[in-house]
């Protein structure tokens, strides 16, 4: 071998490697406050899974401060004080989606409180365009305040996931495919009750990190006393993945091309009520009567973020 071709061979087992191994990002962007609004959006449109809500625009949210930004909160929730006529639209809520797009990238969100009561179904997710072919990606989403948080893809055909991986949660089911899952999707529930609703909340909540690459994906949750690494509390200029410990949940990419199957995705942040899922489990009791006649409920049901950190 010349010394060229050794350099040569050397530099590509270094890339191959680093590929696999090293995975240090650098910030691209720190959204905390009223950084919010600007980059985030707000839509008021009708809610998809068929919630009892109304989601309100910009200035709607802000006047009757179902918004709420001061230096480092964002708070986001639904309407407690109104109570609804049956036959008129659904409680007052917020979903807010981000401007910029995200393909392989990290997102940390450290998070003080989240949505809790019954009959809350609140989600932050990524989604693509043309559903689901650019897939779905729920970081942090549940119902009725059962803890603990499932972490789920959502892909058109040909995703599965290995039944034993190296993470820390336990994979609910393995095919991402919604067609073939009644839209369940491959979702893993977390080990820690901590991860989600009223145990998040009392717990002060925690650091959600997403990390999307075409060999993987990987979410870790870190309850608010519970081993975070310090780059990632710290909101740190650089990060270095390889050094946060086994995930949360893990999807690799051995059954499933993420390149292919993950498009451009938009940060999603909603709160709705009922719905397809919330409704469902919510049994027959009288979901929509719940949320229509006790406003008092839903005092508890907002988002606290302290920052929102994507790195890429
Ligand atoms: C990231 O951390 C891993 C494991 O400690 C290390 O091998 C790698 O060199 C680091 N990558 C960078 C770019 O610092
Ligand atoms: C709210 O979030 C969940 C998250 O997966 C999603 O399924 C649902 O469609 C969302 N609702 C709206 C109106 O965005
Ligand atoms: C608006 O919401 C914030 C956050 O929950 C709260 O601190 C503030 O007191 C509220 N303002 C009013 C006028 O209710």
């Amino acid at each position: 071998m010349t010394g060229q071709m050794w350099l040569a061979s050397f530099l590509c087992l270094a890339m191959t490697f680093s590929g696999v191994l090293g995975a240090s990002y650098t910030q691209t962007e720190s959204i905390s406050g009223s950084d919010f609004y600007d980059a985030f959006s707000f839509q008021a449109i009708s809610d998809p899974t068929h919630g009892r809500v109304n989601y309100v625009s910009a200035s709607a949210a802000k006047s009757a401060n179902l918004t709420y930004a001061s230096s480092n909160h964002f708070v986001l929730r639904s309407d407690f004080k109104k109570q609804l006529s049956s036959s008129g639209p659904g409680r007052d809520s917020v979903r807010i989606q981000s401007n910029n797009q995200y393909t392989t990238a990290v997102m940390i969100f450290n998070i003080r409180h989240m949505p809790q009561g019954c009959g809350t179904w609140p989600a932050v997710w990524t989604v693509g365009g043309n559903w689901p072919n650019q897939g779905e990606i729920d970081i942090l989403e549940g119902v009725n305040d059962q803890s603990p948080n499932q972490v789920t893809l959502h892909t058109n055909a040909g995703c599965t996931m290995p039944s034993s991986r190296s993470q820390t949660g336990n994979a609910v089911l393995n095919d991402c495919n919604v067609a073939t899952t009644n839209n369940a999707g491959c979702g893993v529930k977390l080990p820690s009750s901590q991860s989600y609703g009223p145990s998040f909340n009392s717990n002060g909540g925690g650091w959600y990190a997403l990390e999307r690459r075409n060999s993987g994906i990987k979410v870790w949750f870190w309850p608010r006393n519970g081993g975070v690494p310090s780059e990632v509390s710290s909101g740190a200029g650089t990060i270095n993945t390889s050094n946060w410990g086994t995930p949360s949940a893990y999807f690799p990419s051995d059954n499933c091309d993420i390149a292919s199957k993950f498009g451009p995705h938009n940060i999603i942040i909603n709160l709705t009520f009922c719905g397809d899922w919330a409704g469902s489990v919510y049994g027959s009791s009288g979901c929509p009567n719940y949320v229509n006649n006790n406003p008092g409920a839903f005092t508890d049901a907002y988002f606290d973020f302290a920052w929102l950190n994507i790195y890429e």
